[in-house]
C-alpha cells in the first residue's frame, strides 16, 4: 500500500532523512521511537501530504502521495486544538464541513443531518456518547484525546497518522487509550503510523517496530547526514502477550 524508494527529507543544508526505503501492506500497525528531532514528524507530515520529499519517492498504491491532505488520511497530534466555543458535536461537525467544503465550509439540510448521524456514531464509538453537548474545557486530556480521534476518523480514512497523541496523558488513561486505538484500529480496517517516545508502547500496539537513527554522524557538521530505519522489527504474537501481563500489573487497581 505504501513505499519509500530511496527517500530523503532536506530542509536548506539540514539533512532530516535519508535513504528511507520500505514497503508498508495495508493492516499493518508501524510504531516509531527515535532521538528528538530525528524527523518522525517529518515523516509523518509527508504521509499526510503537508511536507513532500526531497528526492526519492513516497507512494500510496504506487502513485506519490498527493502533496495535500486528504480525507484518506486522518492524524493526530500530542496536542490538540479545538474551537473552544463550540460543543464537542459541533467540533466533529466543523471538522466534516471542512474536510467537504473548506475552510468556509457549512453544512445544510440532508447533509447537515448526516454529518449529526456520522459524528454521534463516532464520538460513541471513541467513548465520548456522554459528552457530546460538552465544551473543551470541561474535557480531560485524555477526552480531548477521543475528541481529536473522532475527528481524524471522520473522512474514514485508510491511514492514521498518530504522533504521540497520548504522551501527555497518565498511565492509567493512556493504557485505556490503548485498547481504545487497538478497536478503531480492527473496526476501521486502519492502516497505522504511529510515533511514540514510550518503547513499551510501541511494542505493545504496533505489529512492526521502525527505529529511526543516524548511520553516520560527522560531529564538525551535524545537519551532514539523516536519520534511515535502522532497525525494522516485527513484533510478535509472543510479545504482546508477555507485554499484557506486565502491564495489567503494573496498572493501578481501580483504574480502567
Ligand atoms: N518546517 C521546517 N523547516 C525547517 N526545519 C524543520 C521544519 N520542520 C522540521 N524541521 C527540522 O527537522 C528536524 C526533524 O524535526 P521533527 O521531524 O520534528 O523531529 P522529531 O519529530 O523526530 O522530533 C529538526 O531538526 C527540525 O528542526
Ligand atoms: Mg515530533
Amino acid at each position: 500500500m505504501i513505499e519509500a524508494r530511496n527517500l530523503w527529507k532536506r530542509y536548506g543544508d539540514n539533512v532530516v532523512l535519508e535513504r528511507i526505503n520500505m514497503t508498508v501492506a495495508e493492516g499493518e500497525f508501524i510504531t516509531m521511537v527515535g532521538t528528538s528531532g530525528c524527523g518522525k514528524s517529518t515523516f509523518l507530515k509527508m504521509l499526510l501530504g503537508t511536507e513532500s520529499p526531497s528526492s526519492g519517492e513516497l507512494l500510496l498504491d504506487g502513485k506519490p502521495i498527493p502533496a495535500e491532505p486528504g480525507p484518506d488520511r486522518g492524524i493526530v497530534f500530542q496536542q490538540y486544538s479545538v474551537f473552544p466555543h463550540m460543543t464537542v458535536l459541533q467540533n466533529v461537525m466543523a471538522a466534516k464541513a471542512f474536510a467537504r467544503n473548506g475552510i468556509s465550509g457549512y453544512l445544510f439540510g440532508n447533509a447537515r443531518i448526516r454529518a449529526r448521524e456520522e459524528a454521534r456514531t463516532l464520538l460513541e464509538q471513541v467513548g465520548l456518547g456522554h459528552a457530546l453537548e460538552r465544551y473543551p474545557h470541561e474535557l480531560s486530556g485524555g477526552m480531548k484525546q477521543r475528541l481529536a480521534l473522532a475527528q481524524a476518523l471522520l473522512g474514514r480514512p485508510r491511514i492514521l497518522l498518530l504522533d504521540e497523541p497520548f504522551g501527555a496523558l497518565d498511565p492509567g488513561i493512556r493504557a485505556d487509550m490503548h485498547e481504545l486505538v487497538l478497536e478503531l484500529w480492527r473496526e476501521h480496517q486502519l492502516t497505522v503510523f504511529m510515533v511514540t517516545h514510550d518503547l513499551k508502547e510501541g511494542f505493545y500496539l504496533g505489529t512492526r517496530l521502525w527505529v529511526f537513527d543516524k548511520l553516520r554522524a560527522d560531529p564538525q557538521a551535524p545537519n551532514a547526514y539523516g536519520a534511515s530505519i535502522t532497525y525494522d522489527l516485527p513484533v510478535g504474537k509472543l510479545d504482546r502477550a508477555t507485554y499484557e501481563e506486565i502491564d495489567d500489573n503494573l496498572r493501578p487497581v481501580g483504574n480502567g
